[in-house]
C-alpha cells in the first residue's frame, strides 16, 4: 500500500461505458487522499477505439493489470476474468472491490471478490428491466446479491433492491455519468464545431447507436431498425460498435441517408449528441446522455431500466418496429420542461466519501 493510504480499492473495469463512469469516481477518490486505487482492466473491450481512446482522452491512469481476456462466449469470457482476477486480488489484498454497471466484467469482478470475502461496492446498483433472460439483467441481479455496498442512480433502483430483500448500505447518490458529462460538456460543444466540418454536416441529423445482442446479432431485427431510420427525412450518423459494424455494412446501400462511421471517442460522441435533432439508441448510457443534453431519445428496445426518462416524456420505446421508428423520428416531441431525474451532479464525490466511511466502520 502506498505511504499514507488508509484504504485500498481495486476497481475492475473492461467495457467502454465503465471507463467513462470510472473517470469521475477515480477523480473523486484521488481528491480525497489516503486512497490507493488499483485499476484492473479485464480486456473485455480491446480495440483501440473501444478502449485506449478513452484512457488517452479522459486521462485515466494506465491499468495496473490488464487481463486481456478478449471476446468469447459469456461463460468463457466470465470464467477467464474470474480465474485471472483471483490471483491478483489475493496479492493486492484490497479492502473493497469496486464494479460498475452490468457487463460480464461486472459479474466476474463481483463474484471473484465475494468468493474471497472481499466486500463489493456496486455503482449503478438496483437497475432492472424485468427481462430475466437478458445477459445484463442476469449480471445485475447476481452482482447485487453478492455486493455489500450499493450506489443507486435513481429512486426506482433503490426500490428494486428493497423489493429483492436487500436492506443494508443502499445509497441514492445520483448518476456518475452526469459527473463525467459535466466534466466534458463544454469541450464537447467546442468539438462539435470541428466535427461539423470534418463530417460535412450541413443540416439537421439524427444520431444512431446499436450494440445490444438482441439487435446486433439478429439480422432481421437490425434490418427493420435500419429501414425505420432510412425512411426518415434527415441524415442519420451511425457510429457503429464493432459487434454491429459488419452486418450494418451489408445492410446499407451507398445511397442510404445513414452514414456508418467507426466508433468515436467520448468527447466526439458527446459532441455528436449535442448537435443531433434526435438520438436513436439501444444503449443505456446514451439514453441518459440524451436526457442530460435535453435531446429527444428513441429507444430501440421493448423495455428500459431508465424508466424515469420515459415517464418524463423525453424517451420513447420503439423496439425494432420500422413504422414506429420513422414516426417517432419525424414526430416525437418531449414536453417543454425537463425535471432533474438524476439529481444534481456530485454522485462520484458521494461515492468516494461513502466508500471511506464503509471502510472505517468495517475496521
Ligand atoms: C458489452 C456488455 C454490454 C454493454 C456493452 C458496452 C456484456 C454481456 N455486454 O456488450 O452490457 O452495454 O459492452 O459497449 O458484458 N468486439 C470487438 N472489439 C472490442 C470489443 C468487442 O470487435 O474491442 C466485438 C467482438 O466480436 C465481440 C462483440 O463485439 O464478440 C461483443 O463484445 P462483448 O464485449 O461480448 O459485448 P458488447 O456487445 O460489447
Ligand atoms: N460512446 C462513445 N463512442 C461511441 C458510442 C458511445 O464514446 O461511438 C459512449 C457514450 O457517449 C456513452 C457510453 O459510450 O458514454 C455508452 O456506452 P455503450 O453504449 O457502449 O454501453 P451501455 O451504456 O449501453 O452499457
Amino acid at each position: 500500500m502506498s505511504g499514507k493510504a488508509n484504504i485500498r480499492i481495486a476497481t475492475v473495469v473492461g467495457a467502454r461505458p465503465q471507463f467513462i463512469k470510472s473517470f469521475s469516481v477515480s477523480r473523486a477518490l484521488s481528491k480525497l487522499g489516503g486512497v490507493d486505487e488499483v485499476l484492473v482492466h479485464s480486456g473485455q473491450h480491446y480495440d483501440p477505439l473501444m478502449s485506449d481512446v478513452f484512457f488517452r482522452e479522459l486521462g485515466l491512469k494506465q491499468p495496473d493489470f490488464n487481463l486481456c481476456v478478449g471476446s468469447g462466449s459469456h461463460a468463457s469470457q466470465t470464467s477467464s476474468i474470474i480465474s485471472k482476477l483471483e490471483s491478483i486480488l489475493l496479492s493486492v489484498k484490497p479492502d473493497i472491490v469496486l464494479v460498475y454497471g452490468d457487463t460480464n466484467t461486472t459479474l466476474a469482478g463481483s463474484l471473484t471478490a465475494a468468493k474471497l470475502s472481499i466486500p463489493v461496492a456496486h455503482v449503478e446498483a438496483g437497475m432492472r428491466c424485468g427481462v430475466p433472460t437478458m445477459p445484463e439483467e442476469i449480471n445485475r441481479i447476481v452482482t447485487d446479491h453478492v455486493s455489500s455496498v450499493y450506489f443507486c442512480s435513481t429512486k426506482t433502483a433503490v426500490a428494486n433492491l428493497r423489493g429483492e430483500g436487500i436492506r443494508k448500505n443502499i445509497h441514492l447518490v445520483g448518476d456518475v455519468m452526469l459527473d463525467s458529462f459535466e466534466a466534458f460538456q463544454k469541450e464537447a460543444e467546442k468539438r462539435f464545431i470541428v466535427l461539423k466540418g470534418a463530417l460535412s454536416i450541413n443540416s439537421k441529423y439524427n444520431l444512431l447507436t446499436i450494440h445490444r445482442a438482441e439487435n446486433a446479432d439478429d439480422s432481421v431485427r437490425l434490418k427493420k431498425i435500419i429501414s425505420g431510420c432510412a425512411r426518415s427525412e434527415n441524415t442519420v450518423i451511425f457510429p457503429a460498435h464493432p459487434r454491429t459494424m459488419q452486418t450494418a455494412k451489408k445492410l446499407l446501400s451507398s445511397k442510404s441517408n445513414i452514414r456508418l462511421i467507426e466508433p468515436v471517442s467520448y468527447i466526439d460522441m458527446l459532441a455528436l449528441e449535442s448537435g443531433a435533432d434526435k438520438i436513436i439508441t439501444d444503449s443505456g448510457g446514451v439514453q441518459k446522455e440524451a436526457y442530460f443534453w435535453g435531446k429527444p431519445c428513441i429507444t430501440l428496445r421493448e423495455e428500459t431500466e431508465w424508466l424515469e426518462t420515459v415517464a418524463s416524456g423525453w424517451n420513447i420505446l420503439a423496439g425494432c418496429n420500422p413504422k414506429l421508428i420513422t414516426d417517432y423520428i419525424n414526430n416525437f416531441n418531449p414536453p417543454a420542461k425537463k425535471s432533474n431525474i438524476f439529481g444534481k451532479s456530485g454522485a462520484a464525490d458521494s461515492i468516494a466519501e461513502l466508500l471511506l466511511k464503509f471502510r472505517s466502520e468495517a475496521s
